[in-house]
């Protein structure tokens, strides 16, 4: 039976999964905790994955060689480099690169040794079910789940769906500079983040298919501060499970 590994890249995400999971066993390996069990009836591992590429590729390969998960999903939020995405908006990844990796001049920038390409792409199966499940949520179940209130703190109306590119490092975006080098330097990257290239690279050479969804909270760079705890929690975090439920719901 198919045993499906669930990344949150923020704890409060997977904190409101864990809500619905049934037979829970939980299993520490590497400071990392792997629960087990059983969620909208199908087989689950749910795992914070921890920041950065370092920290995601070993809690990716932990799922893959100790827990024997057939597939991953991998959730959290990301800045737009997109300058017509608004926070809200929802990116689901058809390729993932590493926007920090250069090693030029053996390799062209941002090339990965060993693949020798640039870009990883993600499984256009579970894309498809992905996005259905994300347009779902956005078309019937948004408004019963996210209070008006909460949704104007944010200036979120009516959410986009945007199938594209996404790219990783080991920096948070704060500043244009950083922002305008990615958007030169790669090809039509919607929006960055700290964990996706890395799970990609891992779930390639394994050969497990992967879908990364992730909710856009800030501008990388060109937006005030927003309250990230209270977006995680109110926001991404129940994008998240209503998500996963409609996924879930469906490859069962
Ligand atoms: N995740 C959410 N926002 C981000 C940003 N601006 N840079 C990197 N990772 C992020």
């Amino acid at each position: 039976m198919s045993r499906i590994g669930i990344m949150s890249a923020m704890v409060e995400e997977m904190n409101i999964l864990l809500k619905s999971i049934k037979n829970e066993k939980i299993e520490t390996i590497g400071q990392r905790e792997y629960h087990t069990g059983k969620l909208f009836d199908n087989d689950v591992v749910l795992v914070f994955s921890r920041w950065g590429k370092v920290a995601a590729s070993s809690t990716t390969t932990t799922l893959i060689n100790n827990f024997r998960v057939d597939k991953i999903i991998f959730t959290g939020v990301a800045g737009a480099i997109n300058n017509k995405l608004n926070i809200g908006d929802i990116v689901i990844a058809k390729n993932l690169y590493q926007h920090d990796f250069d090693a030029s001049p053996l390799l062209n920038k941002h090339v990965l040794p060993h693949i020798n390409k640039k870009e990883i792409p993600t499984n256009k199966a579970l894309n498809t079910q992905l996005i259905k499940s994300a347009k779902q949520f956005i078309a019937t179940q948004l408004n019963n789940t996210i209070t008006n209130n909460e949704l104007d703190v944010f200036n979120i109306s009516t959410p986009e769906i945007v199938y594209g590119n996404i790219a990783s490092g080991d920096q948070f975006i704060k500043t244009s500079n950083q922002r305008e080098l990615i958007r030169t330097e790669l090809n039509e990257v919607e929006a960055v983040e700290m964990e996706g290239g890395a799970v990609a690279q891992i779930c390639y050479e394994y050969n497990i298919p992967l879908a990364v969804i992730r909710t856009i909270s800030d501008k990388a760079g060109s937006d005030a501060a927003i309250d990230f705890p209270r977006f995680v929690e109110n926001i991404a975090g129940k994008y998240s499970y209503k998500i996963i439920e409609n996924l879930l719901s469906e490859i069962n």
